[in-house]
C-alpha cells in the first residue's frame, strides 16, 4: 500500500496505560510516516478514557507517558498537531449537537461497546454508550480525509461518515466524509499466546509485547509465542499462530513476503523465533531508550501539549462555529 500525500489526517489513542507493538504496528507506525506529506492531528483522548473505571490520582502521569511515547516512537510536533482531546473544548461541544441526530439503534450496534458494557460490574454509562459519538466530533472537526486505526475501529469510522453524511443533508455541507486507513498485514496483531484473539493489554503480560519492555523479556515473550505443529513459513498457508508471527517480523524489518519465505525455507521455530525476537528487540530498543529519556522531562511535554492545543483549537473552533450558525444556534 503506497503512503498517500496532500492529505488531512487525525488519528488519537486512549492513554489507558502501556502501548504494545500492536498499538505501534496498527496505528503508530503509520502515523508516524503519515506526517511527512500530510497535515496530521494526533491526539490523546483522555475523554474516552474515563469512561470505564480509572485512577483520577495517577491519570495524568498516564497522559505524559501517553505523549512521551508518541514521540519516542517518531512523531514530531514539529510536523504533527500533537495534543489532548480535552484542552480543546470543542470536542465536547460538537460531541453534544452530533449526538442529536445520532439514532439510539445505530449506537446499540456498536461491538467496542457491547464488549466493554458486558465487561463492567456496574451500571453502564452514558458516557461509554455516547463514546462513537465523541470519536466522531474528534475526527469530524479536522475534516479529515484520513484515519489512521486498527481494524477494530472501522466500526467507529463508518458511524463517523454516517452522522456526517447526516449532518450535511439536513443542515448543509460542512464535514469532509472521513475514510479508515488500515495497512493489511499489520490491521490486527493477534495475542502471542493465542491467534485467535486480538493482542490486548487486558489479555495479561504474555500476551504482548510493550514498547518499554526490556531486550530480555521480549526474548522470553517472544520464545514462549505459540506456533503450529509443522514449521511452514507461508503468509497464505501457514496457520494463523505463525502468520500472525510473520506479520510481526515483516512489519518490524520492512522484507517483503516473498523475501522473507525464501530466508526462512528449511528453518526451524526456533531459529525464526530467535531472528523474529533480534528483530523485535531492535526496533523496540530506540523507542524505550527515547521513551525514558523524554519522560524525565515533563515541561519539555507540556509545551509540545500547550502548542498542539493552540493549533488544534484553532481549526475546531472554525469547524464549530461553522456547525452552530448552520444549526441556527445564535
Ligand atoms: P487501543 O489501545 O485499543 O485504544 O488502540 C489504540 C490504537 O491501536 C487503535 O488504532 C487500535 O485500532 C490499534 N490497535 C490496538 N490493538 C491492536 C492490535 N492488536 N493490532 C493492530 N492494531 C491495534
Ligand atoms: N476509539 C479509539 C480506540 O479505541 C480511540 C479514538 C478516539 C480515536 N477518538 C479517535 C481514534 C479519533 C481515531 C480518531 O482506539
Amino acid at each position: 500500500m503506497e503512503t498517500p500525500s496532500g492529505k488531512t489526517i487525525l488519528s488519537g489513542i486512549q492513554p489507558s496505560g502501556t502501548l504494545h507493538i500492536g498499538n505501534y504496528l496498527g496505528a503508530l507506525k503509520q502515523w508516524v510516516e503519515l506526517q511527512k506529506d500530510n497535515t496530521t492531528y494526533y491526539c490523546i483522548v483522555d475523554l474516552h478514557a474515563v469512561t470505564v473505571p480509572y485512577n483520577p490520582k495517577v491519570f495524568s502521569e498516564r497522559v505524559l507517558d501517553a505523549v512521551a511515547m508518541y514521540l519516542a516512537c517518531g512523531v514530531d510536533p514539529d510536523k504533527s498537531v500533537i495534543f489532548i482531546q480535552s484542552n480543546v473544548s470543542a470536542h465536547s461541544e460538537l460531541a453534544w449537537l452530533l449526538g442529536t441526530m445520532t439514532p439510539f439503534g445505530e449506537l446499540s450496534r456498536m461491538t467496542q461497546f457491547k464488549d466493554k458494557a458486558a465487561k463492567q460490574k456496574t451500571s453502564t454509562s452514558l458516557g461509554l454508550f455516547a463514546y462513537p459519538v465523541l470519536m466522531a466530533a474528534d475526527i469530524l472537526l479536522y475534516k479529515p480525509d484520513l484515519v489512521p486505526v486498527g481494524e477494530d475501529q472501522t466500526q467507529h469510522v463508518e458511524l463517523t461518515r454516517n452522522i456526517a453524511q447526516r449532518f450535511n443533508n439536513t443542515f448543509g455541507e460542512v464535514f469532509t466524509l472521513p475514510n479508515a486507513y488500515i495497512p493489511k498485514s499489520t490491521a490486527r496483531i493477534m495475542s502471542l499466546t493465542d491467534a485467535s484473539r486480538k493482542m490486548s493489554k487486558s489479555d495479561g503480560e504474555k500476551t504482548y509485547v510493550a514498547l518499554s519492555d526490556s531486550p530480555d523479556i521480549i526474548r522470553k515473550k517472544i520464545m514462549s509465542a505459540v506456533t503450529e505443529t509443522e514449521p511452514v513459513f507461508s503468509f497464505e498457508k501457514s496457520g494463523p499462530a505463525v502468520q500472525n508471527l510473520l506479520a510481526i517480523y515483516e512489519a518490524m524489518t520492512n522484507k517483503d513476503s516473498a523475501t522473507i519465505e525464501q530466508e526462512l525455507s528449511g528453518k526451524g521455530y526456533k531459529e525464526f523465533k530467535e531472528m523474529l525476537a533480534e528483530a523485535v528487540i531492535e526496533k523496540v530498543r530506540p523507542i524505550r531508550e527515547q521513551y525514558e529519556l523524554l519522560r524525565k522531562d515533563d515541561t519539555e511535554l507540556r509545551i509540545v501539549l500547550g502548542r498542539g492545543a493552540q493549533r488544534a483549537s484553532q481549526i475546531a473552533n472554525t469547524t464549530l462555529h461553522l456547525v452552530k450558525e448552520k444549526m441556527g444556534l445564535l
